[in-house]
C-alpha cells in the first residue's frame, strides 16, 4: 500500500445500518443462563426485571442482523463514528518489520473508549421504554463515563458505582461523570447493604468489579422505574459493538487488504467481541488469526475455568457458562480497571473453547511500556486495557519482522489513556518494578527517571 495513507477513513452514510449477530454463526450455541438455584435454564422474562426489554430481545435473539435504530446512529454520528483505522507508520518504522499494523480509533469519542457505542444503544432503549434511571458500575471509569453521557443525551439519571481502587487512581473520572450530571460513588459504597457489608468486613477492600456490579444491581431493585445496564459481557452488549469490526471491514476492503491478525484486549469482551464478531462470521475470513489480549494478574481466558458462575459477588445474577476466576476472585490492583473481571462474555468464552481464538496474558509493566513506546511511535497514549493488544500487536510485529513475512496486524485501539497518566508515571518512576527493554530498548533514560515527579504508592 502506498505509505502516505495512513488514515482510512469512511463517509457518515456508510456507517454501519444493522448490528452483526455473532451467535448464529457459531459451531455450536452457547449455554443458555441458569437459576442459580435449581439450575434450570432461565425463561428471557426473567431478565426484564433487571434489564431494559428490548436489550433482553437482543440477548437471546438467533437473527444475523439488527437495526440499529436512526436516534442511536444519529447520536453515534455526534460522537464520532464511523472512526478513523489508522495506519501505524510510525510504530512499522520503530520496530523495523515488514508487518503492516493499524488500528481501529476507538479512542476519539468524546468520553474516550468504545463503550459509547453500547451505552448510547442501552439509553435509547430503556428511554423508549419510559425508565428514568440507569444504575452500573465502572472499573477504570470508561463505560460509567460511556453511560454518564449516554444518559444526559437521552435526559435520563445516571448512578455510577465506581471500584474504588480506579476511583483514587483515575481521578477525574469521577468529575468527567459528573460534568454530564451523573452520580458517582466509590464502590464498595455506603449507599448498599452488600457495599456496608464488604466495608465492614475489610474497611480498605479496593473494589472489584464483580462487588461493584452486586452494588448497582441491589440500587435497581430497591428504586422505582430503574434498570441497570452492563458495559459488556452480555450477548447485546457484543452485538452492539459490533459496528466496530464491520467498520473496520469496510476500512480494510476500502485500501484492498486482508487482515492475517486482529488483536483486541478483554475484559468482559465487548470490544474484542466488536472487532472480531464481523470477521468470524464471514466464512472469508476463516484464516485470519484472532488474538485476545489480558492481564495476567486477572487471567480469565487462559487460567479461568470454562463453568457456570454468577456474573457478581453477591450472587444476585443468574449464572453464566464463561471462563471464570470465580466471583469472589480479587485481582491485584493494576491499573487496567477495565480488565479486573472475574469472569468473561460466554460468546467470548464459547469461541476460545471452540478454538476459533487464541488468548495470551501480559504482565502489567510490559503493557504499560508498549504504550509508552506507541505514544512515541504515533503520537497516542493508550488507556492501559488497550496496551495490552499494543504490546500484542508489536510481538506479532517482531515475529513478523524474525519470519521476514509481510503480515498485516489489525488492532482496536479501545481507548486513550488522558485519564491513565498515574500508570505511565508510576512505570517510569520504577514504582511498579524494573522497567522492561522494548524490543531491547530502554524509552526511560534512568535520569529522567530520577527527575520524575513523584507519584503516591497506589
Ligand atoms: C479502554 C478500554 N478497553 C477495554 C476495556 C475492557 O472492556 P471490554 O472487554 O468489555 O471491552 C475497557 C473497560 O473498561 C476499557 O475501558
Amino acid at each position: 500500500m502506498d505509505n502516505t495513507i495512513t488514515r482510512i477513513l469512511l463517509d457518515i452514510e456508510d456507517m454501519p445500518r444493522q448490528y452483526v449477530n455473532v451467535i448464529p454463526y457459531l459451531k455450536e450455541p452457547i449455554p443458555p443462563p441458569v437459576n442459580p438455584a435449581s439450575g434450570e435454564p432461565l425463561p428471557p422474562e426473567a431478565l426484564e426485571s433487571i434489564f431494559v426489554k428490548e436489550c433482553v430481545r437482543q440477548e437471546v435473539s438467533d437473527r444475523k442482523r439488527i437495526d440499529i435504530p436512526a436516534e442511536v446512529r444519529e447520536g453515534l454520528v455526534r460522537y464520532g463514528r464511523p472512526t478513523p483505522l489508522q495506519r501505524a507508520i510510525g510504530l512499522e518504522r520503530l520496530l523495523k518489520t515488514p508487518a503492516e499494523i493499524y488500528y481501529k480509533r476507538e479512542d476519539v469519542t468524546p468520553t474516550g473508549s468504545h463503550k459509547v457505542n453500547t451505552a448510547l444503544a442501552q439509553a435509547f432503549y430503556a428511554k423508549k421504554e419510559g425508565i428514568e434511571r440507569l444504575a452500573t458500575e465502572t472499573g477504570a471509569g470508561q463505560w460509567g463515563s460511556a453511560v454518564a453521557l449516554s444518559c444526559a443525551h437521552f435526559d435520563i439519571e445516571a448512578m455510577v458505582y465506581m471500584v474504588r481502587v480506579s476511583y483514587e487512581q483515575k481521578r477525574y473520572r469521577g468529575a468527567l461523570m459528573r460534568s454530564y450530571g451523573a452520580r458517582v460513588v466509590p464502590s464498595p459504597s455506603t449507599l448498599t447493604e452488600f457495599g456496608r457489608k464488604i466495608n465492614t468486613e475489610h474497611p480498605n477492600h479496593p473494589g472489584t468489579l464483580g462487588i461493584a456490579i452486586s452494588e448497582a444491581l441491589e440500587d435497581t431493585f430497591a428504586h422505582a422505574n430503574t434498570k441497570y445496564t452492563l458495559g459488556s459481557v452480555l450477548n447485546h452488549v457484543l452485538l452492539h459493538q459490533s459496528i466496530i469490526g464491520q467498520e473496520t471491514m469496510a476500512q480494510l476492503e476500502k485500501i484492498d487488504t486482508f487482515p492475517d491478525i486482529i488483536i483486541g484486549c478483554v475484559g468482559g469482551g465487548s470490544n474484542f467481541g466488536g472487532i472480531t464478531i464481523p470477521f468470524i462470521a464471514d466464512k472469508k475470513y476463516r484464516n485470519t488469526k484472532i488474538i485476545a489480549a489480558e492481564p495476567t494478574a486477572c487471567p480469565t481466558l487462559t487460567k479461568g475455568e470454562y463453568c457456570y458462575d454468577f456474573g457478581d459477588t453477591a450472587g444476585l445474577t443468574p449464572k453464566l457458562k464463561m471462563h471464570s476466576l470465580g466471583a469472589d476472585f480479587t485481582p491485584p490492583k493494576i491499573h487496567a480497571g477495565g480488565l479486573r473481571y472475574h469472569g468473561v462474555a460466554p460468546i467470548i468464552s464459547a469461541l476460545l473453547n471452540q478454538g476459533r481464538i487464541t488468548a495470551r496474558s501480559f504482565e502489567q509493566t510490559d503493557i504499560l511500556a508498549a504504550g509508552l513506546l506507541f505514544a512515541r511511535a504515533e503520537g497516542i497514549i493508550p488507556a492501559p486495557e488497550s496496551a495490552h493488544a499494543v504490546k500484542a500487536a508489536v510481538d506479532e510485529a517482531i515475529r513478523a519482522r524474525e519470519s521476514n513475512e509481510k503480515k498485516v496486524i489489525v488492532f482496536s485501539l479501545s481507548g486513550h489513556g488522558h485519564f491513565d497518566m498515574e500508570a505511565y508515571a508510576a512505570l517510569m518512576n520504577g514504582q511498579l518494578g524494573e522497567v522492561p527493554l522494548v524490543d531491547g530498548q530502554m524509552l526511560i533514560q534512568p535520569e529522567s527517571m530520577a527527575s520524575m515527579v513523584e507519584v503516591k504508592n497506589v
